[in-house]
């Protein structure tokens, strides 16, 4: 069933050093559960603030290395105490930082509300993340060549990213948040990964998950990944569009599942996994997570996904 291997390499020739490189943003979140969000001049109160570890890249580089995955972040954190906040766990969950750069001044921040149902609201300061630079790709050339796949969002400069795509043997690409793109960076994308409002943003209309996934695929990506939350993702490939399932659970915050989704998706990928395989293997990551609250403090362990 597997439909192509990825073949990234390492400078001398030998077996690849990491499966995965994830090129992205670095962020403490700053979390209040409300029972209802305010409106324009309104105060609400919520509960007491929780700090999480977190931000689109290091989510997704998270989620791999603690399914197994070798894995090495490529960003920058600002020389304030959140930027050691979060190298200290990045680096307890075995990802390398030797590309992890700071920048004096402030870390990217997320200012996350999170409601009863588990659903989330977050704006982000990208601090530190938003001077991440095409010569800062061009200083990791060599990791990315060598990594299987190339992990990449939209929290950091667009143009850092489609250097980093230009680099990778296999780009998997997160538009999120949703911002226009290049066509050069949707057409390296193997796959895509985007939600319905995602989705709708590039596609301009809404539609089912299945006629966006066709329609996306029109757009020129390589694969497209629609993800569904509780309802798993769809997959389109030229000829083929396969809706792949997710667990049910009773979700407690969903904040960072879709950077579970793909930090995991990347991660079998790299490993062989044809598309459909790694989206249904993902999804499962991705509800694991949503059971426990924060990003990175809720992505599950390899034992975990298996009992679900
Ligand atoms: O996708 C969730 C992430 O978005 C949070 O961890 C937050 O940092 C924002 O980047």
């Amino acid at each position: 069933m597997s439909r192509e291997k990825v073949s990234g390499r390492s400078p001398d020739g030998s077996a690849p050093p990491y499966d995965v490189v994830v090129v992205g943003s670095v962020n403490a979140d700053l979390v209040v559960h409300v029972d209802r969000r305010p409106a324009p001049g309104e105060t609400v109160l919520g509960s007491d603030l929780a700090v999480h570890p977190g931000g689109k890249g290091a989510n997704q580089a998270v989620a791999a290395a603690r399914l197994g995955a070798r894995v090495a972040l490529l960003g920058r954190i600002g020389s304030d105490a959140n930027g050691e906040f979060l190298r200290r766990a990045l680096s307890g969950d075995g990802v390398e930082l030797g590309h992890l750069l700071e920048t004096p001044g402030p870390s990217g921040v997320a200012l996350i509300t999170v409601g009863p149902d588990g659903d989330n609201s977050i704006i982000v300061s990208p601090g530190a993340n938003g001077r991440l630079s095409e010569e800062d790709v061009a200083g990791a050339a060599d990791l990315l060549a060598s990594a299987r796949v190339v992990s990449l969002q939209l929290e950091s400069p667009a143009a850092a990213v489609l250097a980093a795509a230009r680099m990778a043997a296999r780009v998997v690409f997160n538009l999120s948040p949703p911002a226009p793109v290049p066509d050069e960076l949707l057409a390296m994308c193997d796959p895509l990964v985007v939600n319905e409002h995602e989705a709708e943003f590039l596609l301009g209309e809404r539609g089912t998950p299945e006629r966006q996934a066709r329609a996306l695929l029109a757009l020129g990506p390589r694969s497209v990944v629609v993800t569904l939350g509780a309802d798993g993702a769809v997959v389109a490939e030229r000829g083929s569009v396969i809706a792949v399932p997710s667990p049910r659970v009773d979700p407690v915050d969903t904040t960072g599942a879709g950077d579970a989704f793909t930090g995991a998706l990347a991660w079998r990928l790299s490993k062989g996994d044809d598309l459909a395989d790694a989206a249904a293997f993902a999804a499962r990551v991705g509800a694991a997570s949503v059971r426990r609250p924060g990003a990175q403090s809720s992505y599950p362990r390899m034992e975990e996904v298996r009992a679900l």
